[in-house]
């Protein structure tokens, strides 16, 4: 069995879940939207929204470690959001960066797994060795362990694309037929390989829309919307969120018996 870090010595299993009731999602996925406008609010620069909002996906991660969430994975820079201002880039990379340095040092210890989405490839080269620092730790953790995904550089498009890519080469090079492809193959060369499908997709700030995220994976997940700004958003706030999916009829295109 899993040893679990209560924080005070480790148990034997992982704490049940307390609060909510029901089934919890297995992988919850989150928009982080609203930063800018909360730091606005406030008469402070946007860059001061990221920071708080870095702070609360670090609080909601640790809730959803607790709450026995197995995955939650988290929009922190999209393929288009390179058109910001080069200081507001700058800013959310310093933000992830800080996060990473302190990653490889808690990780083992708070048995975190930590994994990235998108397409590193114009990230910083500092930022990319963090990564694969990360993955490296990530690889001697147990699979029962939590996973945080982080979608770094990410597009749903751009992810599809890239799997296509590779899977073109796989075929050319005679790895692969193209007839034998099926969707549980296509999934295989995604970023989310080996993870299930997220169950349920949050998105705080009031826009109701899923902005290139998780385009093939969100194909049954439930959707929950809120107004609340990401910054403010809190542990209640993934409760209510919970207990909405908690009360929705999945059919996956099936009928109720
Ligand atoms: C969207 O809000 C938020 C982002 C584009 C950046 C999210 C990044 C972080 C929270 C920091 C780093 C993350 C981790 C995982 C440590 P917005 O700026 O579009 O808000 P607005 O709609 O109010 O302008």
């Amino acid at each position: 069995m899993a040893e679990w870090n209560n924080g005070a010595g480790r148990t034997a299993e992982p704490p049940r879940p307390s609060r909510p009731d029901g089934t919890v999602p297995g992988h919850i996925a989150i928009i982080m939207d609203g930063n800018g406008r909360w730091a606005t609010r406030r008469g402070l620069p946007r860059t001061a929204g990221h920071k708080a909002g870095a702070e609360t996906f670090r609080r909601i991660a640790t809730y959803c470690k607790n709450i026995g969430v197995k995955y939650l994975t988290v929009y922190a820079f999209s393929t288009e959001n390179w058109k910001r201002s080069e200081m507001e880039v700058a800013a959310i990379m310093a933000l992830l960066k800080r996060y990473l340095l302190e990653a490889v040092e808690t990780m083992e210890r708070d048995h975190i797994r930590l994994h990235f989405f998108g397409d590193m490839t114009p990230i910083s080269p500092e930022l990319r060795a963090l990564a694969r620092e990360t993955d490296e730790i990530t690889e001697h953790l147990s699979k029962d362990d939590f996973q945080a995904n982080v979608c770094l550089n990410y597009g749903g498009r751009n992810e599809i694309l890239r799997a296509v890519w590779q899977f073109a080469e796989d075929c050319a090079k005679g790895i692969r037929d193209p007839w034998d492809m099926d969707e549980e193959e296509f999934s295989f060369y995604l970023d989310s390989r080996g993870i299930p499908d997220p169950e349920l997709i949050i998105r705080p700030g009031g826009e109701q829309r899923l902005s290139n995220f998780l385009l093939w994976q969100s194909a049954y997940s439930e959707l929950y919307f809120t107004d609340t700004l990401w910054p403010d958003f809190d542990e209640a706030e993934l409760d209510r969120a919970i207990a909405s999916y908690q009360k929705r009829d999945r059919r996956f295109g099936g009928v109720k018996k």
